[in-house]
């Protein structure tokens, strides 16, 4: 057998077993960050991780959480969460309101949206029992779910909107702590979220009181803000997304 050709082989065995090495690798990645996001998915009340952030008590506002699934809102949940999305976003929008109405109705209720709900703290009650009717008024939620953006398993932030009397008192800022937890004690590799142009309060709230950072996604050609986490299982490989850029002018 002529030697080139037999190093030729081994070298191009040798490089296809390296390929192969290589793709399941992969693959093993892949399934790894599809059981976290299917676990952290499957877990229905992530509150029940944070005690101490079950109540909120401070600048004279005294609310209490509580978690909630897009497949199991009552109809006059439902109807809370859009009155609060037309009264919050409509203007923020402008004439795409209309269909993002529409987007926001159907994401709403997936069996894959995950709740919190914020409720005014109603006081004692007399027995010390909560019924549905003595539970507080929402003043409140946040929308999110866990899912794969640029291959990096997040948590996504689909909503967090709050009534007008109850903005401004730190209860945004705390709803977001507990979003970070949420995301870190699942292995998410960070917090997302899009944010419209307008809104120019809110990209003040996350960029400079939360220091948040832009990341541009190459899906849509859109911008998110993403808050990174550290964690273990990103150790071993390289997941940043490409691309960054301070600019919050070209959101998406
Ligand atoms: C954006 C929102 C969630 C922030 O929550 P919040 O409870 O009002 O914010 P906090 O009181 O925790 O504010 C934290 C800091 O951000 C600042 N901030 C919050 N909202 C702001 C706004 N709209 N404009 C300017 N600054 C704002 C606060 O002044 C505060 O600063 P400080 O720490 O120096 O006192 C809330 O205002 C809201 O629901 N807005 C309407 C809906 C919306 O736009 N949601 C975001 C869609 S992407």
């Amino acid at each position: 057998m002529d030697s080139r050709n037999s190093q030729g082989n081994s070298n191009s065995s040798g490089s296809s077993r390296d390929k192969k090495a290589k793709r399941r690798e992969i693959q093993a990645k892949k399934k790894a960050i599809d059981e976290l996001i299917k676990r952290a998915s499957a877990e229905t009340d992530h509150l029940a991780s944070f005690p101490p952030f079950r109540h909120f008590d401070r600048n004279g506002l005294s609310v209490y959480l509580e978690s909630g699934s897009g497949d199991k809102l009552s109809s006059s949940l439902k109807q809370y969460i859009q009155n609060l999305l037309k009264v919050n976003m409509e203007k923020q929008f402008g004439p795409d309101w209309p269909m993002e109405e529409k987007v926001k109705r159907r994401d709403m209720v997936a069996p894959e949206a995950r709740y919190i709900f914020v409720h005014e703290d109603p006081g004692p009650s007399a027995n010390g029992i909560l019924t549905q009717t003595d539970k507080g008024s929402l003043v409140g939620f946040v929308h999110y779910r866990f899912t794969l953006e640029e291959e990096i398993p997040v948590l996504y932030l689909y909503e967090i909107q709050l009534e007008s009397r109850v903005q401004g008192l730190g209860l945004g800022k705390f709803l977001m702590q507990l979003m970070e937890l949420i995301a870190r004690k699942n292995h998410m590799g960070a917090v997302v979220l899009t944010v419209q142009k307008a809104n120019a309060g809110a990209i003040n709230f996350y960029t400079n009181k939360l220091r948040w950072e832009w990341r541009r996604v190459t899906k849509f050609f859109a911008k998110r803000l993403i808050a990174r986490l550290k964690l273990h299982w990103r150790k071993t490989e390289s997941v940043e997304p490409s691309g960054v850029s301070e600019e919050s002018s070209e959101l998406g």
